[in-house]
């Protein structure tokens, strides 16, 4: 009995030696300790047969099979940490050798964005009107934001202006696009029809309808004889285009700008309902421009004798045209570049 139990642990030491040397997989490596350590596993069974002995003889052959249990298990110990550092080593390796070419997407349709849409959209109305098309830095001094135009240091319209101040003084993100009025009157006098889409900044929270940064654009046209009939022939047809809608009508209302007198607000009749809609809040009118006849003060701030030339301006943001023709329902979505958006234009 003795001999044979010694002969098993023998037998079973060679055959785990063995068999663990063919083991490439932590499955199998997992299968191996079952079926040497596991409760119905090999060691067990010789534990069993331990019992069946006298104690001279479990004296003798306990510690035969400990030493067997604990080998095996050193064994096994050390071929599953060779393993891991294998798998490891393997899954780098198949990451250093990731052939990035391999995986071709299908192509995204591109777009243009319609921020892109809109500008080239909105620059050909005014060029067939024979405007030239201009723009200024988005970085400005606070002579061309507020100095030139008629607001000096301590002018209350200051606070409509919620400001983005630089660290250099005097220095600031332009809140509006009137900015481009003094640099195009100093550069190149009048006659002047210009229209100046971009950037604008104002220090405010967002919502829905208000974003810190947006475009504008600037409309301006300085000339002999400019009156307030030329500015409201001139946004209604914009307006018109625009919309495509030739018989589009528009309103005025009076309105303050430091820079313009007498200053407008125009508005447009809803161009989606001639009875009251959700885009025109059951008005009829949507309000649009900020305009109006260019002020003495920036005509001569600017070079320009008031007594022999006039003009008008007008100011329109961007996003508020584009949400009202597509209905797009927050102004944020604007910067969003979320695909499902931009993709449907
Ligand atoms: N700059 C004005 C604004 O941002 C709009 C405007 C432009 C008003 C030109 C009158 C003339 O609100």
């Amino acid at each position: 009995m003795v001999n044979d139990i010694t002969n098993q642990i023998n037998a079973l030491k060679n055959q785990f030696k063995t068999t663990l040397k063919a083991v490439v997989t932590e499955h199998a490596l997992e299968n191996l300790r079952i079926e040497f350590l596991g409760r119905k596993g090999h060691i067990a069974a010789l534990m069993k047969q331990l019992k069946t002995l006298t104690l001279e003889e479990k004296q003798a052959i306990g510690p035969l099979i400990n030493e067997l249990k604990q080998d095996i298990e050193k064994e096994y110990d050390l071929k599953k940490q060779m393993l891991l550092e294998k798998n490891m080593q393997q899954a780098a390796l198949k990451q250093q050798n990731f052939d990035v070419t391999a995986y071709k997407p299908k192509p995204l349709q591109s777009s243009l964005h319609i921020y892109t849409h809109l500008i080239e959209r909105l620059e050909n109305i005014f060029i067939a009107m024979g405007y030239e098309i201009t723009d200024g830095p988005e970085v400005e001094t606070d002579y061309y934001n507020f100095e030139a135009l008629n607001i000096p240091a301590d002018h209350p319209a200051r606070e409509l202006h919620d400001t983005f101040w630089l660290h250099i003084p005097n220095m600031l993100l332009r809140t509006h696009t009137s900015t481009v009025q003094a640099h195009a009157m100093e550069a190149n006098g009048p006659p002047l029809a210009l229209f100046a889409p971009g950037r604008c900044y104002r220090n405010e929270a967002t919502d829905a309808s208000h974003d810190f940064m947006f475009m504008q654009a600037e409309g301006l046209v300085i000339d002999k004889d400019i009156s307030m009939a030329h500015l409201l022939a001139t946004a209604q047809n914009f307006l018109q285009e625009f919309f495509e809608k030739k018989d589009l009508n528009i309103r005025v209302r009076p309105g303050y700008f430091p820079f313009v007198e007498p200053g407008v607000e125009i508005d447009a009749s809803c161009p989606f309902c001639t009875t009251g809609c959700s885009v025109c809040k059951k008005t009829g009118w949507i309000e649009l421009l900020g305009a109006g006849l260019v002020h003495p003060n920036v005509l001569q701030c600017s070079g320009i004798d008031p007594e022999h030339y006039s003009g008008f301006a007008f100011g329109c943001g961007l996003e508020r045209l584009a949400m009202i023709k597509h209905g797009i329902y927050d102004i944020r979505l604007f910067r969003s570049s979320k695909i499902n958006v931009l993709k449907q234009f």
